[in-house]
């Protein structure tokens, strides 16, 4: 038995702990990690019904993809070791993509094994022209449209680099104030 809910600030030492069971202390080594900065835009925690305690994590980091297009980056997302393969994943992982299409994104983006994000409707994001800032396994990066013609309306046979939101240097002179006004309150 667990229970969905955003996390809280008192989640967070609850929350590193989870991902270092799950990547291991070296994991703020990985690319994906220069593209988490600051807060992420969105948390949930799937908990023990009754003590609440933390039993997996799923995090969102707001990116910008080329100039103008923002995205979500799916992760990290990690399950307690003894209550893996008992579906919070997957919880975590659909409830997490239905807020942030609720709340107007229209792109989500990962970084990991294929076999687990497809069913999910994740696709490859290389041919879309999709970069990350640096090395990352062949096929792991992969998006997903929240809104029906996200993946249409992309440009055709640019490259779309992958930039933390902070790094933006875009002309989108709002884009503080759209993170803001979609980051989960908290606490
Ligand atoms: C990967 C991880 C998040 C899966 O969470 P989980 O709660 O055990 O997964 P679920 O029980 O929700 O399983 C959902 C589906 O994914 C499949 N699955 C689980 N782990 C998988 C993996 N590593 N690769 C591919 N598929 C996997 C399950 O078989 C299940 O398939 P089904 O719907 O056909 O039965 C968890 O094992 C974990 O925390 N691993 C360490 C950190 C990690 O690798 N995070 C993900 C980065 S890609």
């Amino acid at each position: 038995m667990f229970q969905i809910r955003s996390e809280v600030p008192s989640d967070g030492a609850a929350i590193e702990t989870l991902n270092d069971l799950g990547f291991g202390a070296e994991r703020r080594g990985r690319t994906v990690y220069r593209l988490r900065l600051g807060a992420p835009t969105l948390g949930f925690i799937a908990a023990d019904p009754e003590s609440d305690q933390p039993l997996a994590t799923l995090r969102f980091w707001p990116v910008m993809a080329g100039l103008d297009r923002p995205a979500l980056l799916l992760g990290p997302l990690a399950v307690l070791p003894e209550r893996r393969g008992q579906g919070l994943g997957r919880a975590l992982v659909g409830h997490g993509l239905t807020i942030a299409r609720d709340r107007g994104w229209r792109l989500c983006l990962v970084s990991g094994d294929p076999d687990y994000y497809r069913p999910y409707g994740f696709e490859p994001a290389g041919p879309y022209g999709f970069a990350m800032p640096g090395p990352i396994t062949a096929g792991h990066l992969q998006v997903k449209a929240l809104a029906a013609d996200a993946l249409d309306s992309l440009p055709r046979g640019g490259t779309l680099r992958v930039l933390p939101w902070r790094g933006h240097r875009g002309s989108d002179a709002d884009g503080d104030a759209v993170v803001t006004r979609r980051r989960l309150r908290v606490g």
